[in-house]
């Protein structure tokens, strides 16, 4: 019986381009629906641009346009580049929608009159320069726990303890640099708490959720789930709250909520379909997700989603980041690379062919590597399964006057080899172990080739045409087998294959058993070409150029920015500071001896620096994102070290590293090379 299922990926931010890590998601969800639709299911894929918000609100201002033509413009392009990625929504929409706006109230209003909604008055920074309440991310200053300058209202990057904003010292708004103030607002709280026991069934209810995912949502039921803040002041970029004045939705109510949105307006023809999925426990509702995003989806989504009586989710499908070269994406070395830069200079079924070789069910971390792209691509894709078709469709064919002959028993043999590796298949499609279904089709795709060698008809055709006829109708027969087999992860090869061997409407896994014999064939096209370095260099050439062009963009604007401002602030009154407060910093040059993770901390590395005669010391320093620990060993780097040592989460850190830049982009002051540990620098 078919399966009705509603498939989405995470709704990408209107604030930034669409870059690899959102073709990861989307190439493994397309691959799942297409594969759904290929077996006969009912499947139908959805996403949107999540538009709401500070920070979208501000990019437009930024760039002097309105919030609703600022994500009008962003949408073309993010639709634009998962398209060209065959990422194959059947609808891609708004959350900035009537549908959108319709499903929010809907949604809140029953949850209200449920009784699943409350409000007090809480105290937050406000700026009165900009009048706006700041969130987080808007308010920076110096941390609580380690005294670093310049961190974000909820987190320090550099000791790694969290905190709330009205914590931080000297605090300023990162979009003026004025002071805020402390300013009572009412808020509206979800009632999260009132879902405990729902929805720790429904988490724990088999085959819901990997068993890794699992584990971490039970994890935050253990410290007692929180009521969750839902309200945002004005101005704000958003839907206005019913019932209240000046109140909207914060972004993370309705951003999922656009999942339906975009549904609803997919069948606006025929509303009940909407209904038969998102009222219907028969069906099925298929989320992917990112693993940071992985508590927005598994308690508030489902619990709002309880509380106003729709279907929540089947099945939440949760990945880990994409890597390259066992690194974090990083813009400067070129890696963290903009989906329409990949597709400019390369084909973007060989990043779907490579990715699926990648992609397993698991949380894991999806690393990649551009030159193993390559040798995978031209090694197992068109040295391999574009080949078996290739070698045998072109002049030896022409000699054949282009026609088939009939399955000979041995090909009906490989043929029937190749077909009982079907519910296999399958599996691994349903799975999401596509990594294993590469695997399988490549080594059927060995046998298929060693069989083609072995007969070889391009010798054969020289005594015995008929033989060779029949071998090239055998691998023909294979190929379509096998490019069956992989369609829902190279559609378009898989189409040219097909309509080659004339199945104009393409290959399913339903007529996996018809074959072609004794037909005429049209001239070969190109399935595919082979993959080259010059793509790889000039992709990475251009995500290069384009992130030294926003630094300089950053560094203009930077002198009027809070950094800007705030340097001047954090010194003295006019922002100097004298030479008798210079001397007493010293900096000396430091060998690190030791280097290692911290358990429990995202950014700190904890290193040993030897100071020559000063001795050791130990450090943590927030630095992780640029640095793997076994880089450091045995650098000399530049410490200030007669810092008052600081008692920190994880231990004490006696001395500090001078970097310049942060986040992955950080580098450490490294010394000459003939500098000595203890050299003091002057
Ligand atoms: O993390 C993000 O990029 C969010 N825009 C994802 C939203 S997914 C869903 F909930 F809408
Ligand atoms: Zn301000």
């Amino acid at each position: 019986m078919s399966r009705k299922i509603l498939v989405t990926t995470a709704l990408p931010y209107a604030n930034g381009s669409i870059h690899l890590g959102h073709i990861l998601e989307g190439i493994q969800a397309d691959i799942w629906v297409r594969f759904q639709k290929a077996v006969g299911n009912e499947c139908y894929f959805f996403c949107a641009d999540d538009t709401h918000g500070t920070p979208i609100m501000l990019a437009a201002k930024k760039n002097n346009t309105s919030p609703e033509e600022y994500i009008k413009k962003v949408h073309l392009d993010h639709e634009k580049d998962l398209r060209a990625f065959e990422i194959n929504y059947d609808k891609y929409y708004t959350t900035n929608s009537n549908e959108n706006k319709e499903l929010a109230e809907e949604i809140y209003t029953k949850l209200k009159s449920k009784g699943h909604i409350s409000s007090r008055e809480i105290e937050q920074t406000y700026c009165e320069h900009d009048k706006m309440f700041l969130p987080d991310r808007f308010i920076k200053g110096t941390c609580p726990k380690c005294g670093a300058k310049d961190q974000y209202g909820d987190n320090c990057e550099v000791c790694g303890s969290t905190y709330s904003p009205t914590d931080l010292k000297e605090s300023y708004c990162a979009i003026c640099g004025n002071t805020p103030v402390l300013k009572f607002s009412k808020h509206l709280f979800f009632k999260l708490q009132d879902f405990e026991k729902p929805l720790r069934n429904w988490l724990t209810s088999p085959n819901r959720l990997h068993e890794g995912s699992k584990k971490k949502l039970l994890e935050w039921f253990e410290s007692g789930l929180q009521e969750w803040d839902i309200s945002r002041d004005g101005p704000y970029f958003g839907f206005q709250i019913p019932g209240e004045e000046n109140k909207y939705f914060y972004v993370w109510l309705d951003a999922p909520i656009g999942y339906m949105a975009a549904s609803r307006k997919f069948f606006e023809t025929n509303p009940s379909v909407f209904d038969s999925f998102w009222k219907n426990p028969g069906s099925e509702i298929v989320h992917f997700i990112g693993k940071d995003i992985l508590y927005f989806h598994g308690l508030f989504w489902p619990a709002m989603l309880m509380g106003s009586d729709f279907q929540t989710p089947s099945k939440i499908n949760v990945h880990g980041f994409m890597t390259v070269a066992g690194e974090k994406m990083s813009k400067s070395r070129g890696t963290f690379v903009n989906a329409a830069t990949f597709s400019k200079y390369n084909d973007v079924e060989h990043f779907r062919f490579y990715m699926a070789a990648r992609l397993s069910s698991g949380l894991d971390d999806v690393d990649i590597s551009f030159e193993d792209f390559i040798s995978r691509v031209n090694s197992d894709f068109i040295g391999n399964l574009v080949n078996i078709v290739s070698r045998v469709a072109t002049s030896i064919l022409d000699k054949l006057d282009r026609r088939l002959g009939n399955i000979s028993p041995e090909g009906q043999r490989i043929l029937n080899q190749l077909l009982a590796s079907k519910e296999e298949i399958m599996k691994n499609y349903e799975d999401r172990n596509f990594h294993k279904v590469i695997r399988e089709v490549t080594s059927l795709g060995d046998v298929v080739n060693k069989y083609v060698n072995d007969l070889a008809p391009w010798i054969l055709i020289k005594t015995d045409p008929e033989a060779a006829r029949l071998v090239i109708t055998d691998a023909l027969n294979a190929a379509k087998i096998l490019f069956s087999y992989i369609s829902p992860i190279v559609p378009k090869a898989s189409q040219t294959v097909a309509e080659f061997l004339g199945y104009n409407s393409g290959f399913t896994f339903q007529n996996l058993n018809s074959f072609v014999e004794n037909i005429n064939l049209p001239i070969y096209k190109a399935i595919s070409q082979r993959p080259d370095e010059k793509g790889i260099k000039s992709m990475i050439e251009e995500t290069k150029i384009e992130f030294e062009k926003m630094q300089t963009t950053n560094s203009t604007v930077g002198s009027k920015s809070p950094q800007g401002n705030i340097d001047t602030k954090s010194g003295l009154e006019d922002g100097t500071i004298s030479i008798e407060d210079l001397v007493k910093v010293e900096l000396r040059v430091g060998l690190i001896t030791e280097s290692n993770h911290v358990d429990g901390a995202d950014k700190l590395i904890q290193v040993t620096v030897d100071l020559g005669e000063i001795g050791k010391k130990n450090v943590f320093a927030g630095i992780k994102a640029a640095y793997k620990p076994e880089d450091l060993l045995n650098l000399k780097v530049v410490v200030v070290a007669n810092l008052k040592p600081r008692k920190m989460k994880f231990g004490m850190s006696e001395a500090m590293l001078l970097a310049s830049g942060s986040g992955e982009n950080l580098s450490l002051f490294i010394p000459h090379r003939e500098a000595k540990p203890g050299d003091l620098l002057k």
